[in-house]
């Protein structure tokens, strides 16, 4: 069985216009005039046991919204979202004890408490055993090096120390899936990255189904095997990243040192020149003709030393994104 079935799922926001000021609240109860927004349209995939997936799409994509529909928030408005055989929307606690989700803009620890005492309380209601209580906590809190922060109140920590003590919240009661919303959000590079092998260790460690949205490419890049992509609601793409660059960015890079300067015109055939300087230069090629080329440019010029690069996923993305938005 699949940890995750999405079909046809769908979710359109329906609010009800309203004027300004008190007549306009009287009057919008009778004439009902509807906004409708098609937040997730249509979208099917699975996700199997132990894999982690990563969701992506640019802002209002409707990843929150499909991440709240999988955790049991939202109603959808059709389709059907099966999340370890069960129904989410039902939300039986014995299925949300086995998931958790995870969002990088909002906090459920106590502001004014300890993160300790909010862990404590978690653990009532998960109704996790005093051994696995203990030897759970001390893992999570080992692993994101939090033993001298959890004794203090939350408000007194920093961002990434808020973050990771969320963390531990959301994983107390070691889910089975674990829905990640831009956990990373707003983090400075050296807390990204703590997170990052974070997720990795927990992997390994669980074995835990993991589907992650985040807006840092490096995040996906070094988590994910597989992505999953959705623009305005609708998913446009499924499959390895590798295959996300391949399809979507035919280009390479290659770049050059060389040990005697070649004039710039004399490259410009081989290749676009997207950078030059005194004696490097690298020359976007495609990728059948990356051969070819490289061989050429070594047996004309003297060249110190070679790379080749794929056009950073980053800008891949980007790119997709633009193409079609225009
Ligand atoms: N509660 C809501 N009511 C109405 N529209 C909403 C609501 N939540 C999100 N939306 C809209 O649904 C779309 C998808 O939002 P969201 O799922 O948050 O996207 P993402 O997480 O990919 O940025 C956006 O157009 C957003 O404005
Ligand atoms: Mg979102």
């Amino acid at each position: 069985m699949n940890a995750i079935e999405v079909e046809q799922l769908r979710k359109t926001y329906v609010s009800h216009k309203k004027a300004p000021g008190v007549w306009g609240g009287i009057r919008s109860l009778f004439s009902r005039e509807k906004n409708e927004v098609e937040a997730v349209k249509d979208i099917s995939f699975s996700i199997g046991q132990g894999e982690m997936v990563g969701f992506l799409g640019p802002n209002g994509a409707g990843k929150t919204t499909t991440l709240k529909m999988l955790s049991g928030i939202l109603f959808p408005t059709s389709g059907t979202a099966r999340v370890l055989g069960y129904t989410p929307s039902d939300r039986k606690p014995s299925m949300l004890r086995k998931i958790s989700l995870v969002m990088g803009n909002k906090m459920q620890l106590w502001w004014d408490l300890p993160a300790m005492d909010s862990f404590l309380v978690l653990k009532e209601l998960y109704e996790v055993e005093d051994s696995a209580f203990k030897k759970r906590s001390e893992f999570l809190i080992e692993t994101l090096s939090l033993a001298d922060k959890v004794n203090t109140q939350v408000r007194k920590l920093s961002l990434g120390e808020r973050m990771k003590c969320e963390l531990v919240a959301a994983l107390l009661h070691s889910p089975q899936i674990v829905f990640l919303d831009e956990p990373t959000i707003g983090l400075d590079v050296v807390s990204q990255k703590r997170i990052r092998d974070f997720l990795k260790e927990l992997h390994r460690e669980d074995n835990c189904t993991i589907l992650l949205t985040s807006h840092y490419m490096q995040d996906v890049e070094e988590l994910c095997e597989r992505v999953i992509v959705i623009d305005r609601g609708a998913l446009i793409y499924e499959g390895t990243l590798d295959s996300l660059t391949r399809q979507f960015s035919p280009m390479r890079r290659l770049q050059f040192t060389f040990g005697e300067c070649p004039a710039a015109e004399a490259l410009a055939k081989y290749g676009k020149v997207v950078e030059s300087d005194e004696c490097s230069a690298v020359v976007e090629v495609e990728r059948d003709k990356v051969p070819a080329v490289a061989a050429a440019i070594l047996t004309r010029f003297a060249v110190e030393d070679v790379s080749i690069g794929d056009v950073d996923i980053e800008e891949v993305v980007r790119d997709l994104f633009t193409q079609r938005g225009a």
